[in-house]
């Protein structure tokens, strides 16, 4: 493949797509040189780019002859590597197994351990290796693989919650206040008891019981916009907000947030409709302090922070 289309193509960043989400990771950029199965090849470094799981940040493109080469230019950019196989998986094996073991990546919640650095490399041909020692997500696919929660949650949707607070390492201190918009059956809440805040769900539909009777849950059936963020007597630590709605109301109900001052975390997830709308999106992407991302538990959805975790910052 592509060496060639490759040589005179100026490559700033590698950008890893969600299979289900190629085309909208491809709109976002616009400026994109080269698509090789889920690697997207760009000029760019898109700083508020929301559809890539990752984002390899230095992207080395080189010509090597053998196996041992390979590892040595490897070995001399970074400690650990991830081999993201793509075209001669035999040969990309083969370097992979002369590279360091990597250190374990299944995690419980909330994560133990710092994960180090990984790099990721790939071949393209026989004798062209691209690889990037710097990269913007912790995990090398960008996914936490969590070790799941099958027994107390009552959905999957804890999940989500679970990614979003790792990925911008921002976690929640025992004692704090939380609000969880469109709670139930009570993922979300689940989530936060068990890091021990005191949470207010909201939701029009009722609260799996178990997850209402946990302590420091308090249950309001209603709706999440009867609430008037300006009315609350203090602010709230963390807003959650999972309520399955159109995006414009979802983004009147943030802007209410923000400029109520009454919130000092919001998590909003954005529920997009048929075909992503990229210049609804541009929207949520433009709030000054904000950050919108594509999880990799969101399904149809991206997620939105604010203020952004420094360490979702790009670069
Ligand atoms: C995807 S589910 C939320 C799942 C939840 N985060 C969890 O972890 O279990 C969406 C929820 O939004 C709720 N919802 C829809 N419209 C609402 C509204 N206007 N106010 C409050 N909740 C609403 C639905 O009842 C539903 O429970």
């Amino acid at each position: 493949m592509p060496k060639t289309m490759l040589a005179n193509a100026t490559i700033n960043a590698i950008y890893l797509a969600d299979p289900t989400h190629l085309t909208e990771l491809c709109d976002e950029l616009g400026d994109v040189s080269h698509v090789i199965e889920n690697l997207v090849f760009s000029p760019m470094v898109k700083q508020d780019i929301c559809f890539a799981r990752d984002v390899w940040l230095e992207p080395q493109i080189v010509t090597f002859n053998s196996i041992s080469e390979a590892v040595k230019l490897l070995r001399a950019a970074g400690k650990y590597w991830y081999l993201y196989p793509l075209e001669n998986i035999r040969r990309s094996r083969l370097i992979e197994a002369e590279l360091r073991n990597l250190p374990l990546l299944t995690h419980t919640f909330p994560l133990q351990e710092a994960i180090p650095a990984i790099g990721c490399f790939t071949l393209l041909d026989k004798n062209t290796l691209v690889y990037s020692a710097k990269r913007w997500k912790k995990a090398p696919l960008g996914d936490f693989q969590f070790i799941e929660d099958k027994t107390n949650p009552p959905n999957r949707a804890y999940l989500k919650l679970w990614e979003a607070l790792s990925l911008g390492d921002i976690y929640p201190s025992a004692g704090d206040t939380a609000l969880d918009l469109g709670a139930s059956p009570g993922g979300w809440t689940y989530v936060m008891q068990t890091l021990g805040t005191k949470i207010t769900a909201v939701d029009k539909a009722p609260l799996e019981p178990r997850i209402a009777k946990l302590p420091n849950v308090t249950f309001l059936q209603q709706s999440a916009f009867a609430l008037n963020p300006a009315d609350l007597k203090h602010p709230v630590d963390w807003v959650l907000c999972d309520v399955a709605c159109y995006p414009e109301r979802t983004y009147e109900l943030i802007m209410q947030w923000i400029n109520s001052g009454n919130a000092k975390h919001l998590i909003f997830t954005i529920k997009l409709q048929g075909k992503t709308d990229i210049a609804t999106l541009e929207k949520f992407k433009k709030i000054p302090g904000g950050r919108v991302i594509h999880l990799f538990y969101n399904k149809h959805e991206a997620t939105f922070f604010y203020p952004e975790p420094t360490q979702l910052q790009i670069g």
